[in-house]
């Protein structure tokens, strides 16, 4: 191998391990700082465990769940329906539901937006520290 051809080499190379890191940064959320994100959520929800609030379902184990899942709480019929059809609320699921709750299940009571998507990414973070596996959805 001559050197021109091993820096073009090692260029790809680096080129790689960049768009690699890249990508990983762009996706990931600091549950540190989604914790003072959650903040925005609590007059409506409780992460811990069997907490019941009058104005919204409870959030622990969240990720990973069934929509409109709390047997405690009345949901509106949109979000029950939604649940029922399949909806889970997945990583991707919960990135375009909090950025527009009602335009990604219709006519459901949820009205507060987070536009941010370093918000949505950094509060679904915050809510994986909380049972977020779906293993609590029981
Ligand atoms: C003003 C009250 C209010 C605030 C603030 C609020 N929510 Fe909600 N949220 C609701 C209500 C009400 C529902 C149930 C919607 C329905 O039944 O249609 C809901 C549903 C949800 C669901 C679906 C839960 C399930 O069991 O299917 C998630 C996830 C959620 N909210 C996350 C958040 C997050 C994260 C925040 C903060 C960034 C937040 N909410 C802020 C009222 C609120």
């Amino acid at each position: 191998m001559n050197i021109r051809t091993s820096l073009v080499l090692a260029s790809i190379v680096m080129t790689g391990a960049f768009a690699t890191s890249h990508a990983g940064f762009a996706a990931e959320g600091d549950a540190a700082k989604g914790e003072n994100v959650f903040k925005r959520c609590v007059a409506c929800h409780s992460l811990e465990p069997g907490k019941k609030k009058p104005t919204g379902p409870n959030l622990h184990g969240v990720v990973g769940r069934q929509a409109g899942a709390d047997p405690d709480y009345r949901y509106s019929p949109a979000m029950r329906e939604a649940g029922e059809g399949g909806l889970i609320w997945n990583d991707e699921n919960l990135l375009a539901y909090l950025e527009d709750p009602r335009g990604f299940v219709p006519r459901s009571k949820m009205i507060l937006k987070l536009p941010r998507e370093q918000d949505r990414l950094d509060v679904i973070a915050h809510m994986k520290e909380h049972g977020g596996d779906g293993s609590a959805a029981e």
